[in-house]
């Protein structure tokens, strides 16, 4: 299959504009009718484009959260209490979300970097072009991990097309959007789709459309049609005949943190899937880099779900209907086929 990957957007950049450091984004709230790209140099800016969901992903709101640091410490540079001052703001990047490991694990990267540049004896402005740099590189390697984590996933789908039990191009089902608009570029589950479907290993993709913020909706099915892989979207509650029709080969999502035991969070119809893929005997991936997983938490049950805007679901309130919207769940190890990152098949230190 011939892909046409330069058909999508970066996601997330930093570039130099009238002598000033802007972090640049695709607004992701306004897809798929527009493809709009907003530059910004305010940190605060950077921080709303999280909350409401302008930059989602875990990879690329990791990203998103160094580069506003980046931002902060621009602002900041000419003030007396600029360690102050930056430290308080990285506090407040870093609680934007809560569910996804990657967004402190930016901006703990952002700090280290800071931390590191002062120790150098370098002023406040030099630190500032030091975490720019940093944006930079974090960008780069995001799309590296990626690609990596795609070849790594295209072995175990090979095995499955063409010497497994399904021996014919696959049909993969996924849900929400790990795609290159979750990511700087490329995508972690959809970069395996990328990989493979350019080694001929893909049929179609079937993407749910991920109640209630359809990230499967809006941006799966646009992202892999504007690439070139053939897609068919479908209603969440629709995954299960379609197994049972025998038309899924392998289920392949991301991930928002992996606990030290390998219990994966992503977006909230997931355990839903992997129950189904286990009953119907069907592989059940989970694609992430390393920086997902999070070995200080131990298990499933100790990572934190983000409660979001019970407006996501029901629009207009109905007087005494309490509504609930976790935006994520958590899959036990146990219904995992493997977990994919840029290393290979990661194994928890104990399932
Ligand atoms: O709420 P979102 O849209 O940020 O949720 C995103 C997901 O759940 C993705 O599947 C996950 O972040 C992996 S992205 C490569």
């Amino acid at each position: 299959m011939i892909l046409n990957l330069g058909n999508l957007p970066r996601t997330i950049w930093v570039e130099k504009s009238g002598g000033a450091s802007v972090a640049g984004f695709v607004d992701q709230r306004r897809l798929p009718g527009e493809l709009v790209l907003v530059r910004t140099a305010d940190w605060r800016e950077m921080v709303d484009a999280v909350k409401t969901l302008a930059v989602r992903g875990a990879p690329a709101i990791g990203v998103a959260g160094a580069a506003a640091v980046m931002l902060a410490a621009f602002e900041y540079a000419e003030r007396p209490d600029f360690d102050d001052r930056l430290e308080k703001a990285a506090r407040v990047i870093a609680e934007a979300r809560p569910t996804a490991v990657n967004l402190s694990w930016g901006v703990r990267r952002a700090q280290e970097a800071a931390r590191e540049a002062s120790t150098a004896g370098k002023t406040a402005a030099e630190t500032a072009e030091a975490l720019y740099e940093l944006a930079e590189a974090l960008i780069a390697e995001d799309e590296a991990v990626n690609r990596r984590i795609g070849a790594h996933g295209t072995a175990l789908l090979r095995a499955l097309a063409e010497t497994g039990a399904v021996g014919r191009p696959l049909n993969i089902l996924t849900h929400c959007n790990a795609g290159s608009l979750a990511t700087a570029f490329y995508g972690t589950a959809l970069g395996v789709v990328y990989a493979a479907a350019q080694e001929g290993l893909v049929n179609r993709v079937f993407a749910d459309e991920t109640r209630p913020v359809n990230q499967g909706a809006r941006l799966t099915v646009w992202e892999l049609a504007r690439a070139g892989v053939p897609v068919t979207l479908q209603c969440d509650d629709m995954a299960p005949s379609l197994m049972a029709e025998g038309q899924v080969d392998a289920v392949i999502v991301g991930a928002d943190r992996i606990a030290a035991n390998g219990d994966a969070a992503n977006k909230v119809g997931t355990l839903g899937l992997a129950i189904m893929a286990r009953h119907f005997q069907i592989p059940f991936y989970v694609a992430a880099p390393k920086s997902t997983i999070d070995c200080t938490t131990k298990s499933g049950s100790a990572i934190p779900i983000e409660e979001r805007d019970p407006a996501e679901v029901l629009a207009e309130p109905i007087p005494g209907v309490a509504v609930r919207n976790p935006a994520f769940d958590v899959t036990p190890y146990d219904l995992i086929t493997a977990i994919i990152t840029e290393d290979g098949i990661w194994k928890p230190l104990k399932p």
